[in-house]
């Protein structure tokens, strides 16, 4: 066995990986290196999700965002973008599209909007349950644990609140007046109540470190989260960090490629922003170690309006293109589109707890 097939196993069997292991890991750069790596994670892929490409049908239903985050383009500084919620109709009518193309899990995004009404969001989650076959998954940021409660119980199934970064001093930099244990509280609510939850980070942060994003990947096996979605840093024009250097899609491989071996059963999208770099990187991505597509379902004129970060995968695609597109990606890769709801991997397992790491 090879130093690196040792190193690899090591990650694989520990209960919690050593960070040392992780940055050694992710540091290579040599093509038959990576081609090891990539090739482990696949194999951890394939035992532990099988061949099935899962899908999200992702509705970005409000802009606004009372937040500064310094990546993001929807903060609430920008004043260049023109803001939108989605009635209640168009929101059901983008459901619908997403019913009819078969797809079991839809994702309800919107920036953390002070004005969006809980009860609103109950009587969407409650008409999406009544007519529908579907999981929800709710990425709408911090709220109050009243909040998540109610749309648990209206029937809400997952929740997606990324870390970001768990280097606590780099996620306060970016994130003004927000708290780092806050966060935490709220992913401890989350799981508490029984929601399948969601963490992922973005690489290539102006001053994250390989350290940093190897305790990424230790945060991650920690929390024990149902997915994790992984990105490249993609800078925005009008946010703090306009005209910093882009995210390594390499390195953003490396990184999904060592969650999947860590965190064996997981959901991980080929996400995105992946796919926004100066090509698309996700045909790489469910190579190494992803099992998940998370196509767009945003109405026009709405998803131009979505602007995380520029250049953004679906916006300018015609609708219905992204069937064609995952169902060729997925062609390509000897795999096939997985048409359930895919739920957690890991639901048998777990008692309901909240245990995450401090
Ligand atoms: N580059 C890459 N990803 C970003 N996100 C927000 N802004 C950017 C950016 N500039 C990601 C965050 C967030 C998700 C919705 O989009 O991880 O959780
Ligand atoms: Fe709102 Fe980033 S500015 S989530």
């Amino acid at each position: 066995m090879s130093k690196l097939e040792r190193i690899l196993k090591r990650v694989y069997e520990a209960p919690l990986p050593e960070a040392a292991d992780l940055e050694r890991l992710l540091s290579l750069n040599e093509r038959e290196d990576i081609e090891a790596i990539f090739s482990f994670a696949d194999k951890v892929r394939r035992e532990f999700c099988g061949d099935g490409i899962a899908l999200r049908g992702i509705i970005e239903f409000s802009n606004f965002c009372q937040r500064e985050c310094a990546y993001c383009g929807l903060n609430k500084g920008n004043r260049a973008i023109q803001r939108y919620r989605m009635s209640k109709n168009e929101l059901l009518k983008a459901v619908k599209d997403l019913d009819c193309r078969n797809i079991k899990t839809v994702v309800l995004q919107s920036g953390e909007d002070s004005r969006l009404d809980a009860s609103w969001l109950e009587d969407v989650i409650l008409e999406i349950k009544s007519g529908f076959d579907m999981a929800i998954t709710l990425s709408v940021g911090e709220r109050s644990e009243h909040d998540y409660r109610t749309w648990k119980n209206a029937g809400a199934d997952r929740y997606l609140l990324k870390i970001e970064t768990s280097d606590e001093g780099l996620y306060s930099s970016l994130h003004p007046h927000m708290d780092f244990s806050r966060r935490l509280d709220c992913l401890r609510i989350l799981k508490g109540l029984g929601y399948q939850t969601g963490s992922g980070n973005i690489i290539g942060l102006p001053g994250q470190t390989p350290e940093s994003i190897a305790r990424d990947i230790i945060f991650f096996k920690r929390g024990d989260f149902d997915m994790i979605g992984i990105g490249p840093f993609i800078p925005h024009q009008s946010s703090s960090l306009a005209g910093r250097q882009k995210g390594d899609p390499l390195l953003s491989l490396k990184t999904v490629a060592l969650t999947r071996i860590v965190t064996r059963d997981t959901h991980i999208p080929a996400t995105t922003a992946l796919g926004s770099l100066e090509r698309d990187y996700r045909m790489e991505g469910l190579k190494c170690g992803a099992n998940v597509l998370m196509p767009n379902f945003t109405p026009r004129p709405f998803r131009d309006l979505y602007e995380i970060y520029p250049g953004k995968k679906c916006v300018d695609e015609p609708v219905g293109e992204c069937d064609i597109c995952t169902q060729g990606m997925a062609e390509a890769l000897g795999r096939f589109i997985d048409h359930s709801r895919a739920d957690s991997l890991k639901m048998r397992m777990r008692q309901v707890s909240g245990a995450l790491p401090r």
